[in-house]
């Protein structure tokens, strides 16, 4: 097992942004948790499926596929086909992929489908891991644990940006309403919840720049390059 650098936080606190550069610094991989959740919430909607169906049917209509990375690109397969599989890393960064990933991730089935999943990655190599419970349940062994936080207001704006640097429209009052529900839906489950670790380093990112916020956690860390 590789060391795990473990991120949490809830939507548009920064984690992917920040992870990926700390990655990219220590020489670690990045493992995006959120996007392996949007990528079994696409094949979901495809086949049909909304937050009505039972466990048993979601189990069903993820058996035979194959959620994974390969060159910092996100892809499903069904095992069945011939590789590669289809790159969906695009297609999952609608606001309605995310819609669906906050509700299917809410079920047993997506997340004991995903686990092995994140947990393998860690078993090739050194990982900086960010999502809803790298923290708590998925790695709570991990080396090194932060919760990135930051105000409602500042983590709509910075949704808004993303998306709109994407060419999605998007509102000001959309993007608070989407952090809002997510922030209920992704905290409130039974199964997985957001919650900050006892052990996690607590980082507000509210007034810091990205700079500061990977100097902050580079300290904690204990890099000093
Ligand atoms: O980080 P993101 O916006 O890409 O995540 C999309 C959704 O996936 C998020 O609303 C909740 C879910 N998720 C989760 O439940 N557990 C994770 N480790 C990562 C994401």
């Amino acid at each position: 097992m590789g060391r795990v650098i473990a991120i949490d936080g809830p939507s548009g606190a920064g984690k992917s942004t920040v992870s990926k550069l700390i990655a990219e610094r220590l020489g670690f991989e990045f493992l995006d948790t959120g996007a392996l959740y949007r990528a079994a919430a696409l094949h979901l909607r495809r086949k049909g499926l909304d937050e009505n169906n039972t466990d048993d049917d979601i189990k069903r209509a993820l058996n035979g596929i194959s959620v994974f990375f390969k060159e910092g690109r996100v892809y499903l397969k069904e095992n069945s086909e011939l590789y590669p599989g289809e790159d969906v890393s695009e297609a999952i960064r609608t606001t309605e992929a995310g819609h669906y990933a906050s509700v299917f991730s809410a079920r047993k089935a997506v997340r004991d489908f995903l686990f092995q999943v994140q947990r393998d990655a860690a078993i090739r190599s050194d990982i900086v891991a960010e999502g809803r419970d790298m923290t708590t349940v998925v790695f709570p062994d991990a080396w090194k644990k932060f919760y990135l936080d930051a105000s409602e207001e500042g983590r709509a704006k910075r949704r808004y940006l993303q998306l709109k640097e994407k060419g999605i429209e998007i509102t000001m009052e959309e993007a608070l309403r989407d952090v809002r529900e997510r922030d209920e839906r992704d905290s409130k489950r039974d199964i997985a919840p957001l919650k900050k670790a006892d052990d996690a380093v607590c980082i507000d990112t509210t007034d810091l720049s990205l700079n500061e916020v990977i100097e902050k956690i580079l300290k904690a860390i204990g890099d000093r390059r």
